[in-house]
């Protein structure tokens, strides 16, 4: 029989500490192909002193990326510092300076560790992936195929600054997959906006789709709910939105700023709140939004996956309650396998695939409940959708109470 071990106390600030160093060390190795965070990380996973300001972190937050985007956040503040010369987000470069970014990197962040540590203590990183759009756009042509002359209220639960609420305001393109690079892009929502975004449309449904006149609807109205929601006219908030964004990956930023900038002549209502507590409130609203006999499209993107699992269920009855009345509603959800109560994720792959993301689609039609789809994969923040143009005309196009 093995000797008891000995009793583990708490954790002291030098484990802390080791802890946090090899986490950089693991960044650098998982993303080795972004030239800054990389380097950074490298560098980070072997040096106490700039690694320590993560010690300031709250409990669960003290991640290579709350470092990063302290850091990115107070070189986008001061743009004219040497630090801020390797940032493309800040010199718009899309390759960064040649050379070791680490020396003026850390003498700036040591410089400035006390504001450093304020913000690190009082942060949380925050992500609104423009390029999601992607498969929003994708699913919510889906969700209103069979009623297309319907308007639609888009509800977004959990939608941070809103960005994905003005889906159909932006230049989404769907692009053929390796091999058929001749093929041109379907194009959805408005060509000509400045917000770019693109991905991989793995067997061509956007063709098919094409081919069957389905494209998007025209939106109403736009309403998002969330914790901690941010108001596009905050420039401190969307800042910090921003610094969260990796500045290391071509386009990421600038599209985001273009998002901004699109939305803020006509920004969406962004409710403050829980997104079952305040659900029927917010479904209210849309409801309002969409007009008697509009279209009511929930778009859960990357949120439901935080509500703690024994809530979820209580999403459905809220949307289902709302529905009973004979409302047109659709439910399109965009989260991890395994997250979206009533969705049968057995996709092929699903749970192999690295960040993959599941797309569903719940659909309620003169009061009655439609059965719930997986529509199929997509990497999470849209640089691919994989959905079966097959299965969505059998399930999607010709499976319906009209
Ligand atoms: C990862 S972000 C996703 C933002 C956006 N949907 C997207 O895909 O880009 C998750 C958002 O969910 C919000 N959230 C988490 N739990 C929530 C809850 N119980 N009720 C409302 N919002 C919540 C967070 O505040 C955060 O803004």
């Amino acid at each position: 029989m093995s000797a008891p071990s000995p009793a583990r106390g708490p954790e002291g600030p030098g484990d802390r500490l080791s802890r946090i160093r090899r986490r950089f060390g693991e960044f650098a190795t998982e993303y080795a192909d972004l030239p800054l965070y990389a380097a950074l990380c490298r560098n980070l996973s072997e040096d106490d002193e700039a690694a320590s300001l993560l010690l300031a972190a709250r409990p669960g937050q003290a991640r290579p990326v709350l470092w990063l985007a302290a850091v990115h956040d107070l070189v986008l503040r001061n743009p004219d510092s040497t630090a801020a010369q390797w940032y493309p987000s800040v010199v718009r470069r899309r390759a960064p300076l040649e050379g070791d970014p680490w020396p003026d990197v850390r003498q700036f962040a040591l410089a400035h560790r006390a504001e450093l540590e304020a913000c690190i203590a009082t942060h949380g990183t925050q992500t609104n992936e423009v390029n999601r759009s992607v498969y929003v756009a994708l699913g919510l042509a889906l969700a209103a195929a069979d009623v297309p002359d319907l308007p639609v209220a888009l509800l977004e639960l959990g939608a941070s600054a809103g960005l994905l609420l003005g889906v159909e305001r932006y230049a989404v393109e769907l692009t053929a997959p390796a091999g058929r690079e001749g093929e041109a892009p379907v194009r959805l929502g408005d060509p000509g906006s400045p917000v770019r975004c693109s991905g991989v449309d793995r067997r061509g449904v956007a063709r098919r789709l094409g081919e069957h006149g389905v494209g998007l609807p025209r939106v109403a109205a736009r309403v998002g709910l969330d914790l901690a929601p941010v108001d596009v006219a905050d420039d401190g908030a969307v800042r910090w939105l921003e610094a969260c964004l990796w500045p290391d990956v071509p386009g990421r930023v600038e599209r985001f700023r273009a998002a901004r900038a699109v939305l803020r002549d006509d920004p969406p209502v962004l409710v403050a709140g829980d997104m079952v507590d305040d659900l029927p409130a917010a479904l209210a609203r849309a409801a309002d939004g969409a007009g008697p006999d509009g279209h009511v499209v929930v778009l859960t993107s990357w949120a439901l996956t935080y509500l703690d699992p024994a809530r979820r269920a209580d999403v459905l009855d809220h949307l289902g309650g709302l529905a009973a009345r004979g409302r047109a509603l659709s439910w399109l959800s965009a989260e991890p396998p395994g997250c979206v109560p009533g969705l049968v994720t057995t996709v092929e792959g699903v749970a192999g695939v690295e960040g993959n993301t599941v797309l569903g689609l719940h659909r309620w039609r003169d009061g009655r409940a439609l059965e719930p789809v997986v529509l199929g994969t997509c990497q999470a923040h849209g640089a691919w959708v994989d959905v079966s143009p097959d299965l969505v005309e059998s399930t999607v196009l010709h499976q319906s109470s009209r």
